[in-house]
């Protein structure tokens, strides 16, 4: 599991909680990606940016004893992260990049894995717009080119952040800082790399838009199974004086005050909300304080109060 990111793109959140511990829809973002790996498996953590922190949370976790934790003196990229495990990597491995949520179903990676006998198995996922990610280009199953940021992409299927692996593709990972997407992959297409669809709940957490999509997906998800009645959650302790327009996750010990406009937003653990306040397409981070009457739209208020 990739977790050693310093998630710029969620600053000023990722200023007091990493990444992977960062609260959506009630759980921290790690424990989704522990969901979907096999769950028989041991897990390798690369840490580099707020590692202790992220250690002692999964320490915490019951199945912390198939956990094996490596870290990064500097942060050594996604590829360089990878290499630096190869240790423990001396048979096939799947890698998960700590921010995406999703359902795939692993085994069935795996057996595609299996059946293809390449070097390596690239989740992929088909957006509507790939003109702004990586995108792949396909012989039938077989990964024939990767494209970044096309004009004209010759497929809709970009790389979903999840891939098995050969243990032979560390050799193909040079020494020191390096990009596993941009310079290795490109690289191993000519030893086999193959593509492996999915379609299901995917959706990376990197920004606010992304983050607030997925919180609204995992919380639809949740009134499907019938778990909860809207797409708003409450936790139990949490004191709530004002209407909720969903979706709405509001953290433990949160508290909101009354004649508030809250909409389309998390309020996390132990934040404040002052009275006629407005949070709309926002992220309140833990323990940060929103004024009376003010008004936090389309962005995220650190603990310091700092916003971007
Ligand atoms: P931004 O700073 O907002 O881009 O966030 P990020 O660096 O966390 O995410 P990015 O999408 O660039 O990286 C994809 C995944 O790889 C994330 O889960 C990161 O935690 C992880 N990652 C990125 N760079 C490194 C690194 O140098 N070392 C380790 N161990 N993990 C990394």
């Amino acid at each position: 599991m990739l977790v050693g990111g310093f998630g710029t793109r969620l600053l000023p959140l990722t200023e007091t909680v990493p990444k992977p511990l960062v609260p959506l829809a009630g759980r921290p973002i790690i424990d989704y990606l522990l969901d979907v790996a096999p769950h028989d498996a041991e897990v390798v953590f690369t840490l580099s940016y707020s590692g202790e922190e992220i250690r002692s949370y999964l320490e915490s976790r019951e199945d912390s004893d198939r956990f094996i934790f490596v870290d990064e003196e500097e942060p050594l990229g996604t590829g360089g992260a990878i290499k630096n495990c190869a240790e423990h990597l001396d048979e096939e491995f799947m890698v998960f990049n700590g921010d995406i949520i999703s359902d795939l179903d692993s085994k069935a990676m795996i057996d595609f894995h299996h059946a293809n006998e390449g070097i390596g198995t690239i989740a992929l996922r088909e957006v509507e717009d790939p003109t702004r990610f990586g995108v792949v280009d396909m012989d039938g199953d077989r990964i024939t080119s990767f494209v970044e940021k096309p004009p004209d992409p010759p497929t809709n299927l970009i790389n979903a952040g999840m891939y098995v692996l050969g243990p032979e593709i560390l050799d193909m990972i040079p020494e020191g800082k390096v990009s596993i997407e941009r310079e290795v992959f490109p690289k191993a297409v000519e030893h086999g790399l193959f593509g492996f669809r999915f379609d299901g709940l995917w959706t990376d957490v990197g920004t606010l838009p992304s983050y607030l999509l997925a919180m609204n997906d995992l919380l639809e998800r949740r009134v499907s199974r019938g778990e909860i009645s809207e797409p708003v959650l409450v936790a139990p302790d949490a004191s709530v004086e004002s209407e909720l327009t969903a979706p709405v996750d509001v953290g433990k010990g949160a508290r909101i005050g009354k004649g508030c406009r809250i909409r389309n937003c998390a309020i996390l653990e132990g934040a404040v909300v002052g009275d006629g306040a407005v949070v709309d397409s926002a992220i309140v981070s833990p323990g940060a304080v929103v004024r009376e009457k003010d008004v936090i739209a389309a962005s995220i208020l650190g603990r310091s109060g700092e916003r971007i």
